[in-house]
């Protein structure tokens, strides 16, 4: 017999948290469920629960049981506000064990012994000593279906945090280096965007520096029959070494082509590269940017056209472009009046999600809620999306902080 629905789906939300303390994931799964689920799905879980279902996760369990309770026993809401995610890597979502499972579901060596192994492996010197590790794990994608579960295990991680819309990072060059066809690549991606809509999305494909402006622009020819699944394009990989100005023709051609344009730029490099992004490639986001902060006439220029900096705090300590999360830069960019917002990066690797770095940067920088107000609404703002959109994700910022504030009052 199968299991129903609310099972299969409520073990599979439980699955996304099992990286996290066991009544950690418990909340998270009960918000998740009280966000999404109708009253008679909810029904359903609870009559499964009270006739002992052996077929559900312990964790879901445990989630349903604090549904039942009442509303105090349970715990705040999260600290994230309705946000756009921005700077996020598929690749960079692929958790330990889903790389595992992957590997074993196509018949090929695992990358450690174990998942523990692996994970422990995740101590970065710099940008290169990730991106090493980072690659050589993606030799595990094959399959569509890789692909697939990659990109929804994402989305529902990134529902969970309140991620209202993202516009994903891929870096096709990766895959086609093993061998993947790109249809195969974009197939599975784009079915998994489509089954949830729950987050509105985009899809950003990204150019690897260290693979040269020519490989970029064959890859963007190997793109051609996927444009119409494109947002935009960028530009990613190590920064030392590889300059933005380089890959000015690919960039053109997609600016014609109608395309979005960012880049990664004074993440490791310096402003120069920051500088470079805008003037010869046209991009319209810079992703990182916490270098600008050594040029002042740099960061005048940022200010003054409003140019969106997309920060992923978590990932700048992990790859010690920073020393702790209490020296991050970010609480001056906002001083500054910089058009800065926060993201995950590669959250498998850096320790977080997108909440997870709301909530590092809330504790460690001491920021306030007008602090993170504003990175909510920057969020939105420097999302390319149209403006009925736009007004509607802003709304949701503004109604999550009033009703905070009405919960705040005694
Ligand atoms: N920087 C550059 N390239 C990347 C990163 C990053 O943080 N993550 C994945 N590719
Ligand atoms: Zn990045």
């Amino acid at each position: 017999m199968t299991a129903p629905a609310e099972a299969r789906m409520g073990n599979q939300i439980a699955r996304q948290f099992a990286h996290l303390p066991a009544d950690e994931a418990a909340d998270a799964v009960a918000r998740h469920i009280e966000s999404f689920w109708d009253p008679r799905m909810r029904r359903t879980l609870q009559a499964l629960v009270a006739a002992h279902d052996q077929s559900l996760d312990p964790v879901l369990v445990a989630a349903a049981g604090r549904l039942a309770g009442p509303r105090a026993t349970r715990r705040p809401p999260t600290v994230t506000p309705p946000t756009v995610e921005l700077h996020v890597h598929l690749e960079g979502t692929l958790e330990p064990a889903t790389i595992f499972a992957a590997a074993r579901a196509n018949d090929l060596p695992t990358p450690a012994a174990s998942v523990e192994e692996l994970a422990a492996r995740y101590e970065f010197e710099d940008l290169q000593s990730f991106l090493d590790i980072y690659y050589a794990n993606l030799v595990v994608m094959r399959t569509a279906e890789d692909f697939y579960a990659m990109t929804e295990r994402y989305l529902l991680r990134a529902h969970a945090a309140n991620v209202r819309r993202a516009e994903l990072f891929l870096d096709p060059q990766t895959h086609l280096e093993n061998g993947i066809d790109l249809a195969v690549v974009m197939k599975g991606v784009t079915a998994a965007m489509a089954a949830h809509p729950e987050v509105s999305t985009g899809l950003i494909a990204c150019f690897l520096r260290h693979l040269g402006p020519e490989a970029a622009v064959a890859a963007y020819e190997a793109l051609e029959p996927h444009r119409a699944s494109l947002l935009g394009i960028g530009l990613d990989s190590s920064e030392v070494g590889f300059p933005n100005r380089d890959f000015a023709e690919v960039f053109e051609r997609a600016g014609a082509d109608g395309l979005h344009r960012v880049a990664h730029a004074g993440e490791e490099g310096g402003p120069d590269n920051i500088i470079d992004s805008l003037d010869l490639l046209g991009v319209e986001r810079i992703d990182h940017g916490v270098r600008c902060l050594e040029d002042p006439h740099l960061v005048a220029r940022l200010v003054r056209d409003r140019v969106p900096l997309t920060v992923c705090p978590q990932s700048n300590v992990r790859l010690r472009v920073v020393d702790h999360m209490r020296d991050h830069p970010l609480g001056r960019m906002l001083d500054l009046g910089l058009l800065v917002s926060v993201h995950s990066d590669d959250p498998a690797y850096f320790g977080g999600y997108v909440d997870d770095n709301y909530r590092a940067v809330t504790e460690d920088l001491g920021l306030t809620r007008t602090d993170l107000r504003r990175l909510a609404d920057n969020s939105v703002e420097s999302a390319f999306v149209g403006s009925e959109e736009r007004a509607e994700l802003h709304a949701a910022v503004e109604a999550w902080f009033d009703a905070e504030e009405h919960a705040l009052r005694p």
